[in-house]
């Protein structure tokens, strides 16, 4: 019985040894330990030995029994360092590899140049202000001191909502809004979407752009309207920008003038961009109708302002040399992905 055990001992370490996984030495276990294994058996058998053999085979028994155990013990733990490097092989990661590229969307040229505007304005110390597309009567034409006879007013160039309400033609009841809500001093702009009846063509929309500034304080002349658009059109069109003030003419201004920058593209020779006149026209502005300002409520004999209003899709058209307004509105990648 001794020699068997020691035969048993061999033959599992042996076994053990040779054998390459896990699942391997789970049998192995089992053959020599489990509830029917040859060490197990020889255990049994133990009953029959005389008084004197049995403790000395039962304590090789379960030296053996230890010995093997151990053994798998041993065997089972080189076994899973095998299998852990294996797996950290396979899993690593080669960081030289060029990474999956992913499309970047880009800013829409409108959006680049309200951007654009709205940050210098900032820096300027303006606020921004914001107002709804569907206006009342009230605040797109007669607290602007628009009459009720102006061409403007007709069902021809403005859309009717219904009741009072229409589609806003221009910015400028922001400034009305503004002036009800806080009153002086005033230094804000707005940018927003308008709306006039117009036949779509490479020049025309019926919904457009347009950013709109108001200044009201003590003091304020035409001069500071002069600084501020100056610095505008260098920062849109460049420094070397010459810029005109020409006399015009709007209810809510008095007096009222319409800004040119010279062409950036012909340096004021004459192009087709300026049509020969060296001049693209870029803006509507003034000081504020003292009307406008009592009829919002704030004292003309105390504080005076001015206004500005420009068309931002002329704008875009002519810094990005874009020669038919349909394109801003197309969403065409082609086109988009150029700015
Ligand atoms: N609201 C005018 C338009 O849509 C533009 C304009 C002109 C705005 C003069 C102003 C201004 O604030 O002072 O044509």
């Amino acid at each position: 019985m001794e020699k068997k055990l020691k035969d048993l001992d061999k033959e599992a370490l042996e076994k053990i040894k040779k054998s390459n996984d896990i699942e391997r030495l789970e049998k192995l276990q089992v053959e020599f330990l489990g509830k029917n294994g040859k060490v197990t058996a020889v255990l049994r058998g133990m009953g029959k030995l005389s008084p004197e053999k049995r403790p000395v085979v039962g304590k090789l028994a379960n030296e053996v029994k230890e010995n093997i155990e151990g053994e798998l013990k041993t065997r089972l733990n080189e076994l899973k360092k095998e299998e852990e490097k294996e797996r950290l092989k396979k899993e690593t990661i080669d960081i030289t590899l060029p990474g999956a590229e992913v499309s970047r969307g880009r800013l829409h040229p409108m959006q680049l140049i309200i951007g654009q505007l709205e940050d210098l304005f900032l820096r300027m110390g303006f606020s921004i202000e914001e107002g709804p597309d569907v206006e009342t009567d009230y605040y797109n034409f007669e607290a602007l001191n628009i009459p009720k006879n102006h061409p403007a007013r007709d069902m021809q160039d403005t859309f009717y909502v219904e009741g009072d309400f229409l589609l806003r033609t221009h910015t400028s009841p922001v400034q009305i809004r503004t002036m009800e809500k806080q009153g002086p001093p005033i230094r804000i702009i707005t940018v927003g979407k308008c709306y006039r009846v117009d036949e779509l063509d490479a020049t025309h929309s019926p919904v457009f752009h347009q950013l709109e500034g108001l200044v009201i304080d003590r003091g304020i002349s035409f001069s500071h309207l002069k600084g501020v658009l100056i610095e505008v059109t260098r920062e849109i069109f460049g420094e070397e920008r010459e810029v005109r003030f020409r006399p015009s003419y709007f209810p809510f201004t008095e007096p009222s003038a319409e800004v040119d920058v010279s062409c950036f593209k012909c340096q004021g020779e004459g192009c087709p961009l300026c049509s020969r006149t060296g001049w693209l026209e870029i803006l509507g502005a003034g000081m504020v109708n003292p009307r406008v300002l009592e009829m919002s409520g704030i004292d003309s004999e105390k504080y005076t302002g001015f206004a500005f209003g420009m068309g931002l899709d002329r704008m875009a058209m002519y810094k990005y040399e874009i020669e038919d307004i349909r394109h801003l509105w197309d969403n065409d990648l082609r086109f988009l992905k150029q700015f």
